[in-house]
């Protein structure tokens, strides 16, 4: 908790409160979808860590977790959806429930390109979950199984999203100042 960043914060979205009863809700989904199968959670870092954690302890079953790390080429306007695999997960997927975990999916492009290549590696099962959507989402043929909440196109940082690579310790998601980026 860094209170000394809530100055750059114009306006909360959602509040330490909300995401702690939205993460309760979505793990008991989860638990009842997954009740005869482990999930191996793999997060997508470095913005769904803190999600990533929290739902996992708030799981009343076991789980498994491993981590992905990628980058999209260029900007999100002119990106071709080709993303470059930063680090990679540690074990083969083969046979294995997997769950990606998400902080948010703004234009979709990044999800698009992970479940292609996790299907390529042939898991028995294969959803996701993100804490996040935003309406251009929708323009990519995703299926999301399982989202937090739906917000508005504008800038948001906390709870695992940054701004370069600050705000990622705020316990809650909030609209950031222009100030802070344009000086
Ligand atoms: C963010 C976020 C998603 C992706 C979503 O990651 O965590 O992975 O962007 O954007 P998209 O739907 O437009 O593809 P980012 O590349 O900023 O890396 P980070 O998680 O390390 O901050």
């Amino acid at each position: 908790m860094s209170s000394e960043l809530d100055a750059d914060i114009e306006a909360v979205v959602v509040t330490a409160d909300q995401i702690r009863t939205k993460i309760t809700e979505l793990a008991r989904e989860v638990d009842r979808d997954y009740a005869d199968r482990e999930p191996l959670l793999v997060g997508v870092l470095k913005g769904a860590v803190m999600f990533m954690s929290d739902l996992a302890r708030e799981l009343q079953r076991p789980s498994t977790m491993e981590f992905m790390a990628v980058s999209s080429y260029g900007s999100a306007t002119t990106s071709s959806g080709v993303v470059r695999i930063l680090k990679d997960l540690d074990r083969d997927i083969s046979g294995e429930h997997v769950l990606i975990v998400e902080d948010i999916i703004d234009s979709g492009l990044t999800l698009s390109w992970l479940l292609k290549n996790l299907r390529s590696r042939n898991p028995a099962t294969i959803e996701i979950i993100s804490l996040l959507r935003k309406p251009d989402a929708v323009k990519v043929d995703v299926q999301v199984r399982y989202v937090g909440f739906e917000i508005p196109n504008e800038f948001v940082v906390g709870y695992g999203l940054d701004y370069a690579e600050r705000y990622r310790d705020l316990p809650y998601i909030g609209r950031l100042r222009a100030s802070v980026y344009t000086g």
